[in-house]
């Protein structure tokens, strides 16, 4: 099994042969043992505030979307969850939000302080974009870790749907190399199948997990939200010359890649085989193309991390960045047992402490 480039790793996305993918089934999950053992660390996700500037075209917590109820939790609503999560033996909390400036720099330095003071979790930020000096006084307050998905490498692709603020351009690519020298474990990953992606795209997106040495590795199908501009097909993406008229969706077909729970798979054994040290989460998004056992079957194809919900009730339903998310109508309590039932039938057993990426030393490998 072999996956050293681009172009090998293009060819792992283009194929079909059922025995071929069960090869790199089998040579992902046996990176992942290899490297990273059997242990599923369990990840308690609060999702802090729906409020975002951001109009990304794909997502549901766009600004422009007035259809959406939206919420902040207080302080001690975060803590009442942190310490739920610890009551489950989660080793982490990632809390997440819309890029939302009403979630001021102090106000978070001081609950993530707060977290390292009453409870001994690793704590990760998933906050968007925000200036440097924001996630130097995280780092500070004690925040372990941050997630920033750079969603493609394709540039135009990434500015149509993804518009930056006007006056306020930030390069994900810069940020993820700051986030990394201020100290942080960092995490990236993409959307699989956003329209437009190509083949092409997509091999450079995992050779990049590589090249940016990321600690963690988020990926998970795009799902089509209807009240969202790419759901209601609103932008173009290419224009004419790149599509020969004649022959569209031949050529369409050819060079885009599907939003399929199957190449969700490749990619998550992909980004296996070219990190094997990285902390790879089985997403939500896969359980929700595949309820029965989407979870389970990333977990076996390279993923080591699942991340149970722990947001309330209340504000969960409210944080639909697409439909039909998994997991919307269950509680935190019900979330935890579900996935350490999951776990334990596919014989893996459940991560303790607060796994954080193991580094290997080079004379090591
Ligand atoms: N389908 C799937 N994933 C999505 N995200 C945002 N919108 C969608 C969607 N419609 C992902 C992005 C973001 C993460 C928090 O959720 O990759 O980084
Ligand atoms: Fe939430 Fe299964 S993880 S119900």
């Amino acid at each position: 099994m072999d996956a050293k480039d681009r172009t090998e790793i293009e060819q792992w996305l283009r194929e079909t042969d059922e025995q071929r993918l069960s090869q790199l089934w089998t040579a992902a999950d046996a990176v992942r043992r290899e490297h990273v053992g059997d242990a599923v660390h369990l990840r308690g996700l609060l999702e802090i505030s729906n409020w975002c500037v951001r109009r990304c075209a794909y997502c549901g917590l766009s600004a422009d979307n007035r259809q959406m109820q939206r919420y902040r939790m207080s302080a001690d609503e975060i803590l009442q969850c942190v310490h739920e999560a610890q009551a489950y033996g989660y080793g982490t909390v990632v809390m997440q939000a819309g890029e939302d400036y009403g979630i001021t720099t102090e106000w978070l330095a001081q609950i993530v302080r707060r977290i390292k003071a009453e409870t001994p979790l690793a704590v990760t930020l998933s906050m968007g974009e925000r200036p440097h000096e924001d996630l130097q006084t995280w780092r500070h307050a004690g925040a372990d870790r941050y997630l920033l998905r750079f969603e493609t490498s394709d540039r135009k692709l990434y500015e149509t749907i993804h518009p930056s603020r006007p006056g306020q351009e930030y390069d994900r690519f810069d940020m993820l190399r700051q986030l990394k020298q201020i100290g942080y474990e960092v995490g990236s990953g993409v959307m699989v199948g956003i329209p437009g992606q190509t083949y092409g795209t997509l091999a450079r997106d995992i050779e990049l997990f590589r090249e940016l040495d990321l600690d963690m590795i988020g990926v998970g199908p795009y799902i089509e939200n209807p009240l969202t501009p790419l759901g209601k097909g609103e932008i173009d993406l290419g224009g004419p010359e790149l599509i020969p008229k004649q022959d569209a969706s031949a050529t369409l077909k050819s060079h885009t890649v599907p939003n399929t729970e199957l190449m969700t798979y490749k990619v998550v054994a992909l980004s296996r085989i070219m990190c094997p040290e990285a902390n790879i989460p089985s997403t939500t998004a896969l359980a929700t193309v595949n309820r029965a056992n989407g979870r389970e079957l990333g977990l076996m194809r390279g993923a080591n991390v699942v991340m149970p919900n722990v947001t309330p009730m209340e504000y969960r339903t409210k944080y639909e960045i697409y439909p039909g998310k998994a997991c919307l109508n269950e509680t935190a309590n019900q979330c935890q047992g579900c996935l350490k039932g999951r776990i334990a039938a596919i014989g893996r057993e459940l991560g303790t402490g607060c796994g954080g990426r193991r580094k290997k030393s080079i004379d090591a490998i």
